[in-house]
């Protein structure tokens, strides 16, 4: 069955819709179990603030075209979304797997965003584009964040871990 570019576009944005509501679980779970790590605390909390408005730009966007977001939350994220599971998983060095796994979940929202600014041209729907330009800087800001945080976060882990202190999260 053919689609044509309005279904496609109203797909896109109930999967970036489910993506931003899995972004939200994901970055609370670690805020509310980070102890040792401050600035990917901070990190997270800012973003979270950020992504309750890209959420509600999607939210804007479906219903102005008389939908809403789908209640379907699996199978967005696939592959990142094993990754997210492994730090979610008691372990000693679960500040590692969380570093990397926040790091590919903020590019994976990146390419969310530029496909989804691609559809919405190609299916003459860009009345939303503006806010989704929004959306898609403040997930490369993130990236880059979380990027620069990847060697402090692990020589910070390296420093509890040989002190003998609590260094998991
Ligand atoms: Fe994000």
């Amino acid at each position: 069955m053919a689609l044509d570019t309005r279904a496609i576009y109203i797909t896109a944005l109930k999967n970036t819709h489910a993506l931003e509501m899995q972004a939200l679980q994901i970055m609370e779970r670690q805020i509310e179990r980070l102890e040792r790590y401050p600035e990917m605390a901070d990190a997270l909390r800012r973003h979270v603030e950020e992504t309750h408005g890209q959420r509600q730009r999607l939210e804007e966007a479906l219903s102005s075209l008389s939908e809403s977001p789908s209640t379907i939350k699996e199978g967005i994220l696939g592959f990142v979304g094993n990754m997210m599971a492994l730090g979610h998983t008691p372990a000693q060095d679960e500040i590692l797997k969380n570093t990397y796994a926040n790091h590919a979940f903020e590019n994976f929202e990146i390419a969310a965003y530029t496909s989804l600014l691609t559809i919405a041209d190609a299916a003459g729907q860009g009345a939303h584009n503006t806010g989704f330009q929004q959306s898609l800087r403040e997930e490369q800001a993130m990236a880059q964040r979380v990027n620069e945080l990847i060697k402090p976060t692990t020589l910070r882990y390296i420093e509890l871990t040989t002190a003998g202190e609590k260094a998991d999260r």
